[in-house]
C-alpha cells in the first residue's frame, strides 16, 4: 500500500472513466470518497461496491452538480479531489440546462467547496481534448497541438458543438476560479478514451465502438485518435501524486483509421462489413501534430491502440453490450 490512509475524493465516480480512477487509487491503498447521483441505485454503485478494498475504503456520497453545496459532506477531509462528473452526450434538447449548466456551474459548484476545506491540496480535473482542439486558427496538417493549445467557445458555439461549448467554458471557468482563489489546479485533457468498462452499462465513448459493431454507426470517421481508459485514471493519479504536476496535461494516441479498427473488429466479428459511410464527417478534428510529452513525463506508458480496441471490444462481449 503507497498511501494507505490518505483520503481523496472522486466526483461522477460511476461513470466509466472515474470508475477505473477508483479502482486504481483503491489499488494503490487510498480511502476513497465517491459521489454519485444516487447511492441506492444498485446499476451505478454495484461496480464500486465490489471493487478490491472497497469494502475497507470506499465510501458513497450523494452528491449533484447543480445542488450547491452537496459536494461538501464527501470533500470535508480530503486531500485530493478528482473533478470528474460533468454529462457526456452530443444529443440534448436543451443544451444550455443539459450540458453547459451542469459542466459549468458544477465545476465551480465543486470548486467553490474546496476553497471552504482546509484538507484538500490538489484538485485534479477531466477536461477533454474538446477544449484544445477548436482554437481560433483552424487545425492543419502542420499545426502542432499542445498544452498552450485551448479551444475558443465562440468557434465551438458557432459550430454548435455543445459538448464541446460545455468543456470548453467548464475549463476555462476553472482555471479562472483556480487563480483568483489559490487552488492547485491540474487539468488532464483527454481524447476519446476506449478500454473496458468497470459499469454495466455504456457510456458515450465507447457506445461508438458498440454501435459500430452493431451496425448502428452512419457517421463512422475515415481516422480517430483515441486513448485507453487505464491510461487516462492512472494519468489522473500521477497528476495528483506528483508534486510538481502543473497545468494541462493531454492524453490521446496516434491516428488510427477506419482499416486499423475494422482489423481487429474482424478478429472478433469475421461477417462483420464495416463501411466507411461518410468520410468528410469528422465531429473533432484528428488531422494535426500532437505532444505528448508531457503526460509521459508524468511516467504514462500508453497503451497501444490495439490492445485498446481489443479490450473494449472484449470488455463488451464479457458484458453483452454488443
Ligand atoms: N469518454 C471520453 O471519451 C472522454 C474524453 C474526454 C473527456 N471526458 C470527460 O471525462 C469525464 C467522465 O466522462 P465518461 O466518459 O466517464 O462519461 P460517463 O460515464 O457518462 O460519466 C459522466 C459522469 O458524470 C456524472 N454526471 C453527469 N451529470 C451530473 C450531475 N448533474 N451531477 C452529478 N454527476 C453528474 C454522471 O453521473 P450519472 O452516472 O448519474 O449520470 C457520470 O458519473 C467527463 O468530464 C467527460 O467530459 C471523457
Amino acid at each position: 500500500m503507497a498511501d494507505g490512509g490518505k483520503v481523496v475524493c472522486v466526483t461522477g465516480a460511476s461513470g466509466y472513466i472515474a470508475s477505473w480512477i477508483v479502482k486504481l487509487l483503491l489499488q494503490r491503498g487510498y480511502t476513497v470518497r465517491a459521489t454519485v447521483r444516487d447511492p441506492l441505485d444498485a446499476k451505478k454503485t454495484e461496480h464500486l461496491l465490489a471493487l478490491e478494498g472497497a469494502k475497507e475504503r470506499l465510501k458513497l456520497f450523494k452528491a449533484d452538480l447543480m445542488d450547491e453545496g452537496s459536494f461538501e459532506q464527501a470533500i470535508q477531509g480530503c486531500e485530493a479531489v478528482f473533478h470528474t462528473a460533468s454529462p457526456v452526450t452530443f444529443t440534448v434538447t436543451d443544451y444550455q440546462v443539459e450540458l453547459i449548466d451542469p459542466a459549468v456551474k458544477g465545476t465551480l459548484n465543486v470548486l467553490g467547496t474546496c476553497t471552504k476545506v482546509s484538507s484538500v491540496k490538489r484538485v485534479v480535473m477531466t477536461s477533454s481534448m474538446a477544449a484544445v482542439l477548436f482554437p481560433v486558427t483552424p487545425l492543419g496538417p502542420d499545426y502542432l497541438v499542445d498544452e498552450s493549445c485551448f479551444s475558443d467557445p465562440n468557434v465551438c458555439s458557432d459550430k454548435k458543438l455543445w459538448y464541446v461549448v460545455s468543456k470548453t467554458l467548464a475549463e476555462d471557468e476553472a482555471w479562472r476560479f483556480a487563480k483568483e482563489n489559490g487552488i492547485d489546479l491540474v487539468v488532464i485533457n483527454p481524447g476519446l478514451v476506449l478500454g473496458p468498462l468497470l459499469q454495466p452499462s455504456l457510456n458515450f465513448s465507447v457506445s461508438l465502438i458498440a454501435d459500430l459493431i452493431k451496425d448502428k454507426n452512419d457517421t463512422v470517421n475515415k481516422n480517430s485518435r483515441l486513448v485507453d481508459v487505464r491510461d487516462v485514471a492512472l494519468a489522473h493519479i500521477k497528476a495528483y501524486e506528483t508534486p510538481s504536476a502543473n497545468g494541462r496535461y493531454i492524453i490521446e494516441g496516434p491516428i488510427v483509421t477506419i482499416n486499423d479498427i475494422e482489423k481487429i473488429v474482424h478478429e472478433f466479428f469475421p461477417e462483420l462489413n464495416l463501411v466507411d459511410k461518410n468520410e468528410a464527417s469528422e465531429i473533432i478534428p484528428v488531422i494535426y501534430k500532437l505532444s505528448v510529452e508531457k503526460a509521459k513525463s508524468l511516467g504514462i506508458e500508453f497503451t497501444p491502440t490495439e490492445a485498446t480496441l481489443r479490450d473494449t471490444i472484449l470488455s463488451l462481449k464479457e458484458k453483452c453490450l454488443v
